[in-house]
């Protein structure tokens, strides 16, 4: 979920609206606002995108001061109902809310009995409570600074009181928020690319501190009371660079622009003499450590396992790739010197997040790969490696994936490096030729299409498979076909697939190979042939000085340990315009959220 804010001079309503349309990657499954003026506080809310909420705010309403929400579904069905904001019994308090709230049903039952809630959400106990506080006599601050210290979990908060039109109450744990600084106006936000239309100072908040937010100030205290100094910061964001221009879609804009990011990440980590250069603290941790724990989820968690590779192969030191919400739990028993790499787009997964807090309580190391400067994970990791991808907007990640491969690929050369191992091939020649390789797959989009149409038009189901990285690769390529198109897509190693899931192959069910690593081209081959004698349609992508007759396409020669950058890109396309003629919504697929802040 995302949330916004706005207090000032002018009209509210419309800052509010185009701020939580930028924050429709945080959820989108319904959303609303409510402004404050002088007859009271006017809330809208709809199920379903920005696009309808904007249809039934009353345009007549004119308000200096509001709060607006996006929602990703957690307690409670999508429905207006369930949608923020959320009102207290008295009527008197309006709360937006982006987190969970664990302890809800005991909050309820201890401070709630003689209240009736409207909502199933968790969020509607936290306004409830502090309406009851304020009713047993409490100032606001106090009741509001009361109910953040009894709640659980993870939060951020931004909360109108009808009797203070001059106000909006904030406080975050866990959740990610910022406030905005403007000449006499400011906002609240998930993230600072929700309100770069009205400004680009920002003021990190910490957790477990409430903000005052006032149309000429801002207040930080701890929840002793304590008045928190901060600088706010300067967020280095290209407006022009969240629009889709002539794009039809963020997705494809996204895979095009993806030659262009890893010749950019080359850039920034060039040095003068055209080697590749990481900060000496990262590569004296990554060479001192024993053991590397990646952690991740999604694609990032298919990034990390490509990483793995480069780490393993190149500087020689054992790596484990951890689904981030497993890792809590489950785990493993660390070695003496571990050392984790937070691999995450957004920078604010909870899930990965969570095991970012577990890890720092028992005194470890930590890098955060992130698209996002300033972002949780790298805020609170000890060091940060950047991907220079530009804000990925599309859900399905594509350019942030291929640059995940890229930057790790540096870490991995510059620490083997670092321990006087050098690599059999020039990596910063190699990342070129493959952006231009990229260049040529985007050029192609073609028969990217026509393979779309020929293999996943009408089928319920798809099997991609590889050995090697290309298994990996197989799994991304899978994950991104069942985002987008909601055919039910799974990877699988192609020696794996003989011990069960061969029995989900029927006649014509399609099954993508690929094969673009020599020493198991041959095995990759002879799976083909399985499945086919079990009636699948093979759809065999090799790689050039690998292909054979009836492969349906051949991707450009590339150094083979670095082919996932470019093996990826035809199944990007294929997957985009699969669920294009299946008339799905390719930027927003359904159930998902670009970013998901909650464990
Ligand atoms: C969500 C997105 C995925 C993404 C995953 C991890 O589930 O829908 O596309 O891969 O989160 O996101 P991160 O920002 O941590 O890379």
């Amino acid at each position: 979920c995302g949330i916004v804010g706005f207090i000032g001079q002018q009209d509210s309503k419309d800052i509010l609206l185009k701020g939580l349309e930028k924050l429709e990657y945080r959820g989108y499954d319904s959303a609303g606002i409510a402004v404050m003026n002088k007859d009271g506080v006017h809330t809208f809310k709809e199920k379903g995108r920005i696009a309808e909420l904007r249809e039934i705010v009353d345009e007549k309403v004119e308000a200096h001061t509001g709060i607006g929400h996006t929602r990703w579904a957690t307690h409670g069905v999508p429905s207006r109902v369930n949608a923020h904001p959320h009102q207290s019994a008295s009527s008197r308090f309006t709360i937006v809310h982006n987190g969970v709230i664990e302890n809800y049903a005991i909050l309820k039952r201890e401070y709630l009995q003689d209240v009736q809630l409207t909502s199933d959400t968790d969020t509607e106990v936290v306004v409830q409570v502090i309406d009851q506080f304020v009713a047993k006599g409490l100032e606001v601050e106090e009741a509001f600074r009361q109910t953040l210290s009894i709640l659980k979990g993870s939060y951020a908060i931004a909360l109108l009181d009808e009797q203070n039109p001059d106000m909006i109450y904030v406080a975050k744990n866990k959740s990610p928020l910022l406030v905005g600084l403007g000449d006499e106006f400011n906002v609240v936000a998930s993230d600072a690319m929700a309100m770069l239309h009205v400004t680009d100072q920002y003021l990190e908040i910490m957790d477990k501190e409430m903000v005052f937010v006032e149309r000429t100030s801002v207040t930080i205290k701890d929840l002793q009371g304590n008045v928190i100094e901060r600088a706010p910061y300067k967020a280095e964001l290209d407006a022009s660079d969240i629009e889709k221009g002539t794009y039809p879609h963020y997705m494809l804009k996204e895979i095009d622009e993806q030659p262009v990011v890893i010749r950019r990440i080359v850039e920034k980590y060039r040095t003068e003499n055209g080697g590749l250069t990481v900060d000496k603290e990262i590569i004296d941790a990554v060479n001192s450590s024993d053991r590397i724990y990646i952690i991740a989820a999604g694609t990032s968690y298919h990034a990390g396992l490509v990483g793995k590779q480069f780490i393993e192969g190149w500087a020689k030191i054992p790596v484990e790739v951890h689904i981030a919400s497993e890792f809590s739990y489950n785990m493993p028993l660390l070695s003496a010197k571990p050392l984790f790499i937070f691999i995450s787009q957004s920078g604010e997964t909870a899930d990965s997040r969570a095991v970012l807090v577990q890890i720092k309580e028992l005194g470890h190391k930590a890098l955060t790969i992130t698209n996002v400067p300033g972002s949780t994970l790298s805020r609170e990791a000890d060091f940060t490696m950047l991907l220079h991808a530009g804000p990925e907007i599309a859900v399905a990640s594509t350019k942030a994936y291929t640059a995940q491969l890229a930057v790790l690929s540096i870490l991995a050369a510059v620490a083997a490096n670092g321990k006087g191992q050098s690599l059999e091939f020039d990596l910063t020649k190699e990342l070129g030729i493959i952006a231009n390789a990229m260049d040529v797959l985007c050029g192609q989009k073609e028969e990217m299409e026509a393979i779309a149409t020929e293999y996943l038009s009408t089928t319920r189901n798809a099997f991609f498979i590889g050995r090697s990285v290309d298994y990996y690769v197989g799994l991304e390529g899978a994950l991104k076909l069942k985002e987008i198109s909601y055919i039910q897509a799974e990877g699988f190693a192609g020696g794996e697939l003989k011990h069960g899931t061969i029995a989900l192959i029927e006649n014509g069910t399609p099954i993508i190979a690929l094969s673009t690593q020599e020493h198991v081209n041959l095995s990759i081959r002879g799976n083909v042939k399985e499945v086919v004698a079990r009636g699948a349609n093979p759809c065999i992508i090799s790689m050039k000085g690998l292909e054979e007759e009836d492969d349906r396409f051949v991707l450009p020669s590339i150094q083979a340990e670095l082919a996932p950058l470019v093996a990826v890109v035809p199944l990007q396309l294929i997957s985009y315009y699969a669920a294009l003629h299946r008339g799905c919504d390719v930027d927003k697929p359904r159930n998902l959220a670009k970013s998901v802040t909650v464990e």
